[in-house]
């Protein structure tokens, strides 16, 4: 036996990516759902083309997504056909708080989530829940200028108020926000920031990254408070750097990469703000708000668990040092010439997953949880429908052996692995269907065409057959 008899397997999808309805039963705007597919779709991302509202002569995938709004029921029944143990999904804020202000939470958008919990419950299948998986009301960002506004703590413990006392008896995982160093990388998509022209984009995401941090440990504290039995995760969208060669300037410039990625979750696991950071602030005359308070409720609400995405490994050169670069969840990488590489240019290393469940037990020695993992490939339906994804079998089995090698041969304790996107849905990065992860394909081009029918692919049987021997039969 290598897993504990209680691993959780299952599967992971975020709001905006499946639900749709995007203005149902009171549903407020989002920045995820002002994200166009298109070519203006990164500098939107990243808070340099400002997109405030839905615009003419754009297409917004996330309006319909795969309508997991009115399809859920079917959805959990084809996860349950797999065996999954839980099932991570994240809220979507504004079907609580359609606006973001109000001092009331919208019954109805309460109710969408209790059903769906209900329906997981009726399978055996606990819930992981992603209190904000990069969504934040329009409303709050037009209005208090979002993150970079200390008022937005507030609003966010309201929130988790309302989650954690509404589902005390269905829920008991929690992330309180999802990649949260993708603050860094994609400011408006994950935490809706954008800069004006001029403005010192480094000290306003460090100023946002200390709101939500604070945030963050005020959600582990209430989130224990409400049930003790709560197990209150953070999330990191994890892939450590290598150096590009020995050369030194190369395993500086990895050294300092994995600062900067591990910055957040060194805050939400250890308690404090780590000497790098604090040197960096300084070294850019960075000085920031801290209110009375924080240092003490940073320190004293630590999470339960470090949960991460880990799609791939990253390389770092040297300033000095040319290379090739490649792409990867907006982070960039150096090519790395061992690897192969996605469609999409992502490298792929399944050892590097085996590295980076190391380096993060290493570096907090709390209990892991996997919580994204995955392929995102193109799927060519035979005249049945039929999809024959043997590619993404490979990656999965080749990427659950390391993650056992993780834990037989090197002694990590792992909670549980959820793939990425277990049903096909929209793409965070580029806004494509076409990208899929997928056990389940979805009739639904990149225009939003298609019937939105559900079929198998052959990664379904097969990971049914990975849960039920949990993990031995690969
Ligand atoms: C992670 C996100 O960054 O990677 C997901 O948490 C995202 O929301 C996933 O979908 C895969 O990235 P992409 O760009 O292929 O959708």
């Amino acid at each position: 036996m290598s897993f504990k008899s209680n691993f959780l397997w299952g599967g992971a999808t975020a709001a905006n990516q499946c639900e749709g309805g995007f203005d149902a039963d009171g549903r407020g705007l989002a920045n995820v759902d002002v994200m166009p597919v298109g070519p203006e779709r990164l500098a939107i991302m990243t808070g340099h083309h400002k997109m405030l509202d839905f615009e003419e002569n754009y297409f917004y995938p996330a309006k319909q997504a795969i309508d997991m709004y009115h399809e859920y029921k079917k959805d959990i029944a084809l996860f349950a056909e797999m065996g999954f143990k839980v099932y991570r999904l994240s809220i979507a804020w504004t079907r609580i708080f359609p606006n973001g202000d109000e001092l009331e939470p919208n019954e109805k958008g309460l109710l969408f989530y209790e059903n769906l919990f209900n329906e997981c419950h009726k399978y055996g299948i606990e819930p992981l829940v992603t209190i904000t998986h990069f969504d934040c009301p329009m409303y709050l960002i037009k209005k208090y200028n979002g993150w970079r506004n200390r008022k937005m703590v507030g609003f966010y413990e309201r929130l988790c108020r309302v989650l954690f006392t509404r589902y005390k008896k269905q829920v008991k995982y929690w992330l309180t926000f999802n990649e949260i160093n993708m603050l860094f990388h994609g400011s408006f998509m994950s935490s809706g920031l954008y800069f004006d022209p001029g403005e010192n984009e480094l000290a306003i995401k460090y100023q946002a990254a200390h709101h939500q941090l604070v945030a963050s440990a005020l959600a582990t504290k209430i989130g224990h408070e409400i049930n003790p039995d709560n197990q209150i995760g953070c999330m990191l969208a994890g892939g450590d750097y290598y150096p590009n060669t020995c050369n030194p300037e190369d395993v500086w410039a990895a050294i300092k990469s994995n600062h900067e990625n591990y910055f957040f979750i060194d805050v939400q696991a250890k308690g404090e703000y780590p000497y790098y950071a604090l040197q960096e602030l300084k070294n850019n005359n960075i000085k920031l708000d801290i209110a009375d308070g924080d240092v003490e409720l940073l320190k004293a609400n630590t999470v339960d668990f470090v949960s991460f995405s880990y799609y791939s490994s990253r390389v770092a050169a040297g300033e000095k040092n040319a290379a090739e670069k490649t792409d990867g969840n907006v982070f960039a990488s150096v090519r790395n010439p061992y690897l192969e590489v996605t469609e999409w240019g992502w490298q792929i290393d399944p050892l590097g997953f085996r590295i980076t469940i190391n380096q993060i037990y290493d570096r907090y020695n709390k209990p892991l949880f996997v919580v994204e993992n995955g392929l995102g490939a193109i799927d060519t339906p035979d005249k049945n429908g039929y999809v024959a994804d043997d590619y993404r079998i490979d990656y999965l089995r080749s990427h659950i052996q390391a993650m056992k090698d993780a834990v037989n041969e090197d002694g990590v304790d792992i909670m549980g692995y959820t793939t990425w996107g277990c049903i096909d849905l929209v793409s965070a990065g580029t806004g494509e269907m076409k990208k899929r992860y997928g056990f389940i394909y979805v009739d639904r081009d990149n225009e939003g065409n298609g019937s939105l029918k559900r079929t198998k692919k052959k990664s379904f049987d097969w990971y049914k057959k990975v849960i039920s021997s949990n993990g031995e039969d690969l």
